[in-house]
């Protein structure tokens, strides 16, 4: 039945690897090619003009063929129901797979669901039992929610030196102000995963020595300061039982706070980073008591029994990087200002807005496996690993990559820029070491999984303690990275807890590490129809292939040229910026930015890597005979013409773009224009479909770097 939808295949699929009977169809199932090419028909609309709208064309029907995804959420309690009813239709939208990404991370969910549900079998008892029992016992408590209430966060945590939440005060005339500290508070606060408030503290690899780390302390990114507007702040009070009238006052307060802080974003940082030890800090920047935030910090990160108000051991010797000093010094005057009142429910709205987004978006299985993925990352990139991973398939998709850089590096060696040679050797010395790595830790890492949770004891009823102390476990991993340099056996957990701390692993979405020239694939990616070892090499191509091209593209953006090939920052940045050409080919795209994508660097790995990838595929020389022989179940369609099809459908999606998650992440344009720009960019798409001059799927102007 060729009308089958693939995503109803699809589960069917991955059900049929952990359940070999639930899928036994009693004719011969179409083969994957087969799947393939009707689906691929059946997303497009055939009355739109590829020229005109290709993105159209491609997807116009996509929409129709998604199955409406019930969660088969359980009967809930009679509040659940009302907490429900109170967040009507909007919410309930949003967690609709709305593109290709978003449905392959719904479809691994419900499988993973199904894993955690089933008691252990003896197969996989053999592999780290307790691993699997920590996650059951997330997911259970998770399901018992009813429902997920903010406040009980509020009181488990509390702002430090003995003070209280001002709302949670009995009276506001009970409040003290005088024992709120906001660095304390928010000291204590990054311990349990709150960054990017007022300030932000990270370990991250050194800029001159990637393999080792240092404390980096900045501003929060333009993206953390933006305000986050009084509806969202109404509805976060509300959430935790404020009246009506109290939420609207603070809110106002609130606002005009944040729009202040959000103006210190326009200081130029003319100091530049300094590196320096803390003892020095404290005599460089008074106004700014870092050590009591260190000692929170390390108090609440050490201390397996949280509770108390102790102070942790910070050696003054220690140092840090710092950048952005203006902002601090700014940041403090405006402080002053305030009311501590209003500074205190600033910190405490931004720490609900962060555990709500960490928590589940609704008490329903998928979600709490979403939410589990978002809570133990490693763990479960580790169970999809184990479950999903293919090991056949990973030289074929090694392979892939291989090719990639062998025309890449062809590219560099025509150096159409006219480098210098010893630059052309620097970028291609790079991309030789270039890395790719499947999933974010290897499936036989058992050991090194379990042990980075022993520390922490789950609960399975007790859901707001097992995120607070799972997002404490992982600012404590991510901060025992500064003590790890010189150990000789956890090389590769260092980067393990590194990568997991800094990437959203809880997406499937692939990535390029710049400090680790390393391109990272997760397991979630390898389905159909993104990937299946029996696709056609051209489908193959066209979609991983493209994906993989645009991260390796990454490293040679105008922010990866920064980095050198063991991922210092001592690329040659300066020397091909003061390229003539390099800086018109960053021109030509940056005209394009102003209707399209928000980042330039996108831009530039979508244009690159269509280039990129379709040459690896059917050759640089355009001028070969160009007649491939048709595919007998798509005969209405060149191979090239297929090739752009299958390369757009990727992208297909609802008209909103990628979901909240992955355009976090990938700061990717809407994905329409996305596609429409990148390929109007392309003259051998144009030649394919035959568009002529001044049809819109040909650009006034085509931009090339490299
Ligand atoms: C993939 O191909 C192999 C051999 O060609 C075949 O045995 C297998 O059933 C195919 N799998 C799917 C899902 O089409
Ligand atoms: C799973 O195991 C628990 C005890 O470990 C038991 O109480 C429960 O009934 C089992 N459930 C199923 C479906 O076997
Ligand atoms: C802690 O609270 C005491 C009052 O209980 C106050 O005197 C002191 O200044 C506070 N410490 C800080 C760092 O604000
Ligand atoms: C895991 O497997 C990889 C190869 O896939 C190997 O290089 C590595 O040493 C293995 N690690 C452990 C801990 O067994
Ligand atoms: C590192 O390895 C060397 C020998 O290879 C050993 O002598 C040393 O104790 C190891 N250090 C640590 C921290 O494990
Ligand atoms: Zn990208």
């Amino acid at each position: 039945m060729l009308k089958l939808s693939l995503i109803g295949w699809l589960l069917c699929s991955l059900a049929w690897r952990t359940t070999p009977t639930s899928c036994r169809q009693t004719r011969p199932a179409p083969s994957i090619q087969e799947l393939l090419a009707s689906q691929l028909q059946s997303y497009m609309d055939t009355r739109a003009r590829p020229c005109e709208n290709f993105y159209q064309y491609a997807c116009g029907n996509w929409q129709l063929h998604q199955q409406p995804q019930s969660d088969h959420k359980e009967e809930s309690p009679p509040h659940a129901q009302q907490q429900a009813q109170q967040q009507p239709v909007l919410q309930r939208e949003q967690l609709e797979p709305s593109d290709t990404l978003a449905v392959l991370d719904h479809s691994l969910n419900r499988q993973l669901e199904l894993l955690l549900r089933r008691n252990g079998s003896a197969e996989e008892a053999s592999v780290a039992p307790e691993l699997l029992e920590q996650m059951r016992s997330y997911y259970r408590a998770c399901k018992r929610l009813k429902p997920y209430n903010l406040k009980k966060y509020l009181q488990l945590v509390q702002p430090g030196n003995g003070s209280h939440w001002p709302l949670l005060s009995r009276s506001q005339s009970q409040w003290r102000p005088e024992t709120f500290d906001w660095l304390t508070t928010l000291g204590r606060l990054r311990a349990y995963g709150l960054n990017g408030v007022l300030l932000k503290e990270q370990v991250l690899p050194r800029w001159d020595d990637a393999a080792s780390y240092s404390v980096y302390l900045d501003k929060p990114s333009a993206a953390e300061t933006a305000p986050m507007g009084e509806g969202a702040i109404i509805e976060l009070l509300l959430d935790i039982g404020q009246t009506k009238r109290v939420a609207n006052e603070l809110a106002r307060q609130v606002d005009a706070f944040e729009r202040q802080l959000h103006r210190l974003q326009e200081l130029e940082d003319d100091e530049g980073a300094k590196e320096m030890q803390l003892g020095y800090l404290a005599e460089e920047l008074p106004q700014l008591p870092w050590l009591r935030y260190m000692q929170q910090l390390h108090a609440v990160a050490d201390d397996d029994d949280d509770d108390g108000d102790g102070e942790g051991d910070v050696d003054l010797l220690s140092t840090l990087i710092i950048q952005h000093v203006p902002y601090m010094r700014a940041l403090e005057q405006l402080l002053q200002r305030q009311q501590p009142a209003t500074l205190c429910n600033y910190i405490m709205l931004r720490l609900l807005a962060f555990l709500k987004q960490q928590g589940p978006a609704e008490i329903s299985r998928v979600e709490c496996v979403a939410s589990l993925r978002r809570a133990m990352p490693l763990a479960a990139s580790w169970l999809i690993g184990q479950r999903f991973h293919v090991a056949s398939d990973e030289p074929l998709i090694a392979d892939l990559f291989a090719r990639l850089k062998q025309r890449f590096e062809q590219l560099l060696a025509e150096n159409r820029l006219q480098l210098q040679p010893p630059i052309v050797q620097a970028l291609r010395d790079k991309l030789l070491a270039m890395r790719l790595q499947l999933g974010f830790v290897q499936p036989n890492a058992s050991e090194q999984v379990e042990a980075y949770y022993a520390r922490v004891q789950l609960n399975a009823h007790n859901f707001y303690g097992n995120q607070l102390a799972l997002l404490r476990l992982r600012v404590a991993q991510s901060h025992a990275l500064l003590q790890q340099e010189n150990s000789n056996n956890s090389e590769s957990l260092s980067d393990m807890g590194y990568l997991v701390e800094h990437w959203l692993s809880s997406s499937s979405s692939p990535l390029y590490v710049k400090p680790r020239n390393l391109v990272l694939l997760p397991y979630g990616l390898l389905q159909p129809p993104v990937w299946h070892r029996n696709m056609s090499a051209l489908q193959q191509h066209a979609v991983l292939g493209f994906a993989l091209a645009h991260e390796l593209l990454h490293g040679f953006d105008s922010s990866g040229i920064e980095y050198d090939g063991a991922g210092n920052s001592m690329g040659p940045s300066e020397e091909i910026a003061a390229n003539a050409r390099f800086a018109q080919s960053l021109g030509c795209m940056q005209q394009q930015l102003a209707t399209g994508s928000r980042s330039l660097n996108e831009k530039l790995a979508d244009y690159e890597a269509l280039r990129l990838v379709y040459e690896t595929f059917f050759g640089a020389d355009m001028l070969l005979d160009r007649k491939e022989p048709r595919d007998p179940l798509l005969p209405q369609f060149s191979q090239r013409q297929r090739f752009f099809i299958s390369y757009a459908q990727f992208f297909c999606g609802k008209l909103q773009g990628l979901s909240l998650q992955a355009s976090q992440h990938l700061e990717h344009a809407v994905d329409e224009l996305r596609v429409l720009q990148t390929l109007a960019n392309y003259e051998e798409f144009s030649r394919e479909f035959g568009c002529e001059r001044r049809t819109k799927m040909q650009a006034t102007q085509r931009c090339r770097v490299w």
